[in-house]
């Protein structure tokens, strides 16, 4: 795919890997629609970017958001070509101290947003004959770890969900996949630790969140044959 005047709709991007993604797809001449919560951020970073930006202030938990997004684009942009789910959350915790409340808002974030996500605008994309959706997993979906198995368990659901996904528009002209980026150094280790969970020292960052931007970037450039399913970015100094 050529980036140059494509259109690409970010979730999650008011820190971390999403706001480096729109940083680097911004550069590249892509025209972006970026959401998360925190409204200041979003409009501090559209302001700054060199590039057009819409933003949309919204839990993307909510049933109608991913197509509020869909519409914003197309309103802004004419169309819209590009899909990455980023927005997440790290829960953890042990037996005892598990919040169940903050995990089932985990698989909200985490899981059914970005099935809901993807759905509606896979249907748009096969529709339009073209589009790729990228789904930031995780390094998580590949280890059983205690203490954070339900993330683990999510990422690993999305890595399925995306891969039976990306069989079922084969030939449509839509491209999917998933990155699974390894620690990373972002605000979700201090979500972390305002919510008293502790981070072991295996969780300590070690990529760069502009890491994984670059990654998404080859992801989306290959040629049209070409499907990066699963891409697995760990650090060098990570022991898995
Ligand atoms: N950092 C790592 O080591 C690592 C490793 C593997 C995978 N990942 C994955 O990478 C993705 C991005 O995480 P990050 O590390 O960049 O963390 P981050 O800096 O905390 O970013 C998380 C983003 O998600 C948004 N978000 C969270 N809950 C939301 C909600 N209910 N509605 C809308 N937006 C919401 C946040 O924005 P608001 O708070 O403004 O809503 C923020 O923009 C996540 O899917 C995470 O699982 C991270």
């Amino acid at each position: 795919m050529e980036l140059r005047d494509k259109v690409a709709v970010i979730t999650g991007a008011s820190s971390g890997i999403g706001e480096a993604i729109a940083r680097e797809l911004s550069a590249r001449g892509v025209k972006l629609v970026i959401t998360a919560r925190r409204e200041s951020r979003l409009q501090a970073l559209a302001a700054d970017l060199p590039g057009p930006c819409a933003y949309l202030a919204a839990p993307i938990e909510l049933p109608e958001t991913p197509q509020a997004l869909m519409d914003l684009a197309v309103s802004r942009f004419g169309r819209v070509d590009i899909l990455v789910n980023n927005a997440g959350m790290f829960v953890a915790g042990t037996l005892e101290t598990m919040d169940l409340e903050a995990l089932a808002q985990m698989t909200r974030v985490n899981f059914d947003a970005v099935v809901r996500a993807s759905y509606v605008f896979a249907r748009g994309f096969k529709a339009q004959g073209s589009g790729a959706i990228v789904n930031v997993s995780s390094i998580g979906a590949y280890l059983s770890s205690s203490s954070v198995g339900v993330y683990s368990g999510l990422k690993h659901a999305l890595e399925i969900f995306t891969s039976a996904l990306r069989v079922e528009l084969k030939g449509s002209g839509v491209r999917v996949g998933t990155i699974a980026p390894g620690t990373t150094d972002t605000e979700i280790f201090d979500h972390m630790r305002a919510r008293g969970e502790a981070v072991r020292a295996d969780q300590t960052p070690q990529l760069d969140p502009a890491d994984i931007a670059a990654a998404v970037t080859f992801m989306l450039t290959q040629p049209d044959r070409a499907n990066v399913a699963r891409l697995l970015l760990v650090s060098s100094a990570e022991s898995v």
